[in-house]
Order: structure tokens, then sequence, then C-alpha cells
């Protein structure tokens, strides 16, 4: 029996917050002791946070919300005292997290959704199977720091599916170029002010605010390594297009990727599906059964049909075809849950990982 690990969720009424408290409700040993938020929630339970004055209750999550949660008083994140809990999860725009997250890890350890440390040399980006031998990074920042905790950050919601399937590829084959275009779900704009109505129905939004450079820097760091206390980054541009659709939670994805080897479609779809075996042989309470899983039907994957396998946490790839126009090129299209894996779930998942391995 593994020991109760007290965790706060930093962030906990928005949309990435809900998420966690979604996936934390019976973990089998992350035990829910903090809520926190902005001030404007700071005093409320956490259902008066989350009900709007016009008696609107602003709960996300298909789950419903635990009696146990929805009676907690949310605390004011910026006074949010670190040393209560074992375990901070963080799920706040980067602005504020760039404020908190140092005060938090000088003493407790913190997983965040915020891209606010991503870029730090001694901060590792995890995704659970593919990068977590970056965990080598978490002593160097810890002395750099002067820390007791740390802060290791998920990747963007849209990095996840890409990053997840590039890594058994490059492996493989070796990765030349990428190129991608995003479909993205409204859940990933978060809460406030999220997507407007007005904007996306009947429409495509051909413009996502810092997004397409995250993407590209963000997978070539998780798919680099670990060396002089640094990550170098995998050598091979990413060009990314990401748009905004009308889909309420998945992002799917067009990638196209030249190798320096030819590789087939059977060949492709074996590395693809063999993927992560080790990882999830480990049997942590949030993993799926799979990593990445392919369909041969040409009209999946598809945000609503496949976003929820495995609980949101497997990446779906179909579609994978020869691409002609790049030398030795495969192109797929992948959907991946952008508020499970892509974020909350994904992230207590690295923290099962790290826990697993004594980091917590
Ligand atoms: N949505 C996704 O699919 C997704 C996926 C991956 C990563 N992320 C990342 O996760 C983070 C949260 O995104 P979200 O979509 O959940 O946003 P959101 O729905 O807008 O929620 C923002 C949360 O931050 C809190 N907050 C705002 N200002 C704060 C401050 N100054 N101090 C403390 N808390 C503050 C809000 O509290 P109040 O309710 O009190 O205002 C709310 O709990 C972002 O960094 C985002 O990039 C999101």
């Amino acid at each position: 029996m593994k020991k109760k690990v007290k965790v706060a969720v930093v962030g906990a009424t928005g949309i990435a917050g809900q998420q966690f408290l979604a996936s934390l409700l019976d973990h089998p040993y992350m035990e829910v002791k903090a809520l926190a938020a902005s001030e404007r929630s700071a005093g409320k339970s956490y259902r008066d946070a989350i009900t709007d004055p016009s008696g609107a209750f602003r709960w996300y999550c298909q789950e419903p919300l635990s009696p146990e949660f929805a009676k907690i008083k949310v605390q004011d994140a910026s006074k949010f005292d670190a040393r209560s809990v074992d375990l901070v999860f963080t799920a706040v725009e980067s602005d504020a997290a760039k404020q908190l997250e140092p005060r938090y890890a000088q003493t407790t350890p913190v997983v965040s959704t915020a891209s606010a440390f991503r870029y730090e040399k001694d901060v590792p980006i995890f995704i659970p199977g593919v990068n977590m031998d970056h965990d080598r990074l978490i002593p160097v920042q810890k002395k750099n720091r002067g820390w007791k905790g740390f802060v290791t950050p998920v990747p963007n919601c849209t990095t996840m599916g890409l990053a997840m399937t590039l890594k058994p590829i490059h492996e493989a084959f070796g990765v030349l170029q990428v190129l991608m275009t995003s479909l993205q779900a409204c859940s990933g704009a978060g809460r406030s002010p999220g997507v407007i109505g007005l904007d996306i129905i009947d429409n495509v939004i051909p413009y996502i605010p810092k997004e397409e450079e995250k993407v590209e820097v963000e997978t070539q760091k998780i798919l680099g390594t670990v060396s002089g206390g640094t990550v170098t980054p995998a050598p091979f541009p990413v060009s990314a297009t990401c748009t905004r659709v009308a889909v309420l939670e998945g992002h799917t994805e067009a990638v196209y990727v030249s190798m320096k080897k030819h590789a087939t479609v059977e060949d492709v779809t074996k590395v693809l599906e063999e993927h992560g075996k080790d990882f999830v042989a480990l049997k942590l309470p949030s993993g799926p059964s799979s990593l990445i899983e392919v369909t041969g039907d040409p009209y999946r994957p598809q945000p609503r049909l496949d976003r929820d396998r495995s609980e949101g946490m497997v990446t779906t790839v179909g579609r994978i075809r020869q691409d002609h126009a790049l030398p030795n090129g495969i192109k797929y299209v992948l959907v991946s849950h952008n508020t499970k894996m892509g974020a909350a779930k994904g992230g207590i998942l690295v923290a099962e990982y790290l826990v697993n391995k004594g980091h917590i």
C-alpha cells in the first residue's frame, strides 16, 4: 500500500483545474487537501466559486462534482502555504504561474499545466512514456535554484499528441522534418475569457496566439536528450498551423513527417502500436492500457468518437499514408484529449511516475 500523497490544486475553478478534481476523485493514494484560485474565488466554497451570480453552475466535466470537493473553501493562491501538502498541481495562466510556482517549489514539488517554466534550461517538460528519463533534470533544478521542491510542466495540449506519436517514429526511422495542422477544441481556450460562441459557431478560427511557437519548441525539447544539466533539442524542425474549431473536447492534428529511412505504412503502424509498452507495464493508476491506438477505419479518428478512449488517456492515430511530397514521407491524423491526457490527468500520471521514482 502506497503512502498517501496530500495534494493541492491551484487554479481549481478553471477548465484544467476542474479536470484535476474529476481525475483525483477516488484516486488510490492522492488526497485532495487544498484548493486555490484567484482572489475572485478565495474564501468561497468550491461550489459557490464556480457558480455565477446568475445561478449558472459552471462545472464542465462529464463526471459529477464530488460533494466532498464542493464543500472545500477555496484559498487565495497568492497566500497558499505549499508546506501543507506533498504536491501542488497548478492550472493557472502563465503570468500567474510565473509568480506562484517558484514560491511553492521552494518547499514542495509542483506539476504544472502552464507554460511559465517550460522553456527554462533546467526544467523538463514531461510526457508519460516519452521522456520520463528527463527526470535527471530534477536534482539539477533543485540545486540550481536552492529549492526543496521543483517545477515540472506538462506540454501544451497540442504538443502532447504530436510528440507522443513522433517519439517511436523518430526512434525507428529518424525524423527529418515535421509539418502539422491542428483543429483544436474550444475547451483548450479555458473558461475565462474562453472562446466566444459568436466567433466559433459555423466557423474555423485560423489563429491561436503563441500556440504554434509552443508546439514547435516543446516538441524538439521533449524529443531531445539530456546532457550537461540541460536538454539538447531534437535536431529536426517542426512547422505548425494551429486552428480552433467548433469541437468541445479533443484536438485533431494532421501530421506530415519526412524521415531519414523509408518506412511503409505497416512499419509505421507497428512502431506506433508497440510504443510505450514498458511505461504501461508500470500500471500507474491513471495510465491507459496503451499510449497509442491505431485505427484502420478511413473515417477515424474523430474527436467525438475517439477522445474518450481509455478515459481520454490514449492518442488515436488513423489515416496513415505514404506522403509523396516529402522525402521518405509519411502522413497521418491523430486525436488527443486536450484536458485529460493533454492537461490534468496527464499531469497526474506524470506525478504518479515521479512518486514511483521517489521524486515526491
Ligand atoms: N484548457 C486546456 O485544454 C489546457 C490544456 C493544457 C494546458 N492548459 C493550461 O492550463 C492553465 C489553465 O488553463 P484553463 O484552460 O484551465 O484556464 P481557465 O479555465 O481560464 O482557468 C484559469 C484558472 O486560473 C485561476 N486564476 C486566474 N488568475 C489567477 C491568479 N492571478 N492567481 C491564481 N489563480 C488565478 C482562475 O481562478 P478564478 O476562477 O478564481 O478566476 C482559474 O481557476 C493554462 O496555463 C493553460 O495554458 C490548459
